[in-house]
């Protein structure tokens, strides 16, 4: 198996930076639009052969690591939370969280009670796949922000209310979240998962007191045990700026950095004891190719060949992106870190 992206997660030195990006199994892909013409987004989730094949599509492109097929919510559905994907509008929760009565309702669910396909795809993939899988969960913030707005949001109003209003409701909640996503983790890696990514996308929106206050705890009971299974754990979100210090103390042994922070000024935050993971902006793919692998070369040169960088994007690849600018920036990664 290919490992220098395992390598590079426990600072050890490698050939050259690996790299992959997140969601970089998805709609850019003529193969992933072609299955989805067939099956929904969730139908492919849960039959665990159509994940698994989706899983390694990205991997003509030159990944040295997959990403499980999944989404964070689907831990959600089973806990009591039903949700759709609905067309061009992104995620919808049937029954937004208003109420503390709602949270009392919400089951702390054993992974196999409705999650066991995630774990059956992982077995599978765990096969014949010729690079590390990396399994993940969403961060308790983020998953409570779609469960109390309903869906997307731009200024989390809801959330912060409920947070500010009902504190000891917030933290039940949070409690119920962070101790699901944490035994989940866990089942992912007893069944094959080689690294596993927690994914706080949305937690950048907090001040680093609320962050303090209201969320690092619960991302802490997650990640701390996590840890000592000894497989990578990474931690990632974006607009993090401000709490990269509070986000390394919280934990993970990989700390994603977004595009907005230079990946040497977030590396000093988060310090010479983790590794880092990213952080060219996902828009840059969308320029002529000989510009996204100057972008490319600018992350590698605030990188310079420490051992302990894996390549990524800041944030998502978008879907509409050019598959041969993904391409050359994968080789030239390769090329111009070489060691
Ligand atoms: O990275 C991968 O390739 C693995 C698969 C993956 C998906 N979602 C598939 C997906 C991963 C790691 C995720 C994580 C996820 N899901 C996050 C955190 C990552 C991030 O970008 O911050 C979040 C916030 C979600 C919630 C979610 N799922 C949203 C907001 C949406 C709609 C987004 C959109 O652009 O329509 C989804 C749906 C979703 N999850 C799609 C995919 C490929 C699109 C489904 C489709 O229509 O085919």
């Amino acid at each position: 198996m290919n490992d220098r992206f395992l390598k590079a997660c426990r600072r050890e030195p490698v050939d050259c930076t690996p790299v992959w990006m997140m969601r970089q199994a998805g709609r850019y892909m003529a193969e992933y639009r072609a299955l989805r013409e067939k099956y929904t987004m969730l139908e492919i989730c849960k039959q665990p052969e159509l994940a698994a094949q989706v899983t390694k599509q990205p991997l003509v492109h030159g990944m040295d690591a997959a990403i499980l097929f999944a989404d964070i919510l689907l831990p959600l559905e089973p806990m009591g939370a039903s949700f759709e994907f609905a067309k061009g509008d992104g995620p919808v929760i049937h029954e937004p969280i208003k109420t503390e009565a709602q949270i009392d309702k919400l089951v702390v669910i054993e992974p196999e009670e409705g999650l066991g396909y995630v774990m059956e795809a992982i077995k599978g993939l765990k096969k014949d796949l010729p690079v590390p899988l990396i399994g993940f969960a969403g961060a308790p913030f983020t998953l409570a922000s779609y469960l109390v707005e309903g869906g997307k949001s731009t200024n989390f109003l809801k959330t912060k209310r409920f947070m500010y209003e009902e504190p000891a409701a917030w933290s039940k909640l949070m409690g119920k979240l962070s101790e699901v996503v944490r035994r989940y983790l866990h089942k992912q890696i007893d069944a094959g998962a080689d690294a596993v990514q927690l994914f706080d996308s949305w937690v950048g929106n907090l001040s680093p007191d609320d962050y303090s206050e209201h969320v690092s705890a619960h991302v802490a009971h997650i990640l701390k045990d996590v840890e000592k299974r000894g497989v990578p754990v990474i931690h990632f979100g974006t607009g993090t700026h401000s709490l990269l210090e509070l986000q390394r103390e919280a934990g993970g042994t990989v700390i994603g950095l977004d595009f907005r922070t230079p990946l040497d000024v977030g590396w000093e935050k988060v310090g010479p004891d983790r590794a880092v993971q990213g952080n060219m902006d996902p828009t840059v793919l969308f320029a002529p190719p000989e510009i996204a692998k100057k972008h490319a070369s600018r992350v590698l040169d605030r990188a310079k060949n420490r051992p302990g960088h894996i390549f990524n994007l800041g944030h998502g690849i978008l879907p509409e992106t050019p598959v041969d600018t993904v391409k050359a920036v994968v080789d030239h990664v390769h090329e111009k870190s070489a060691r």
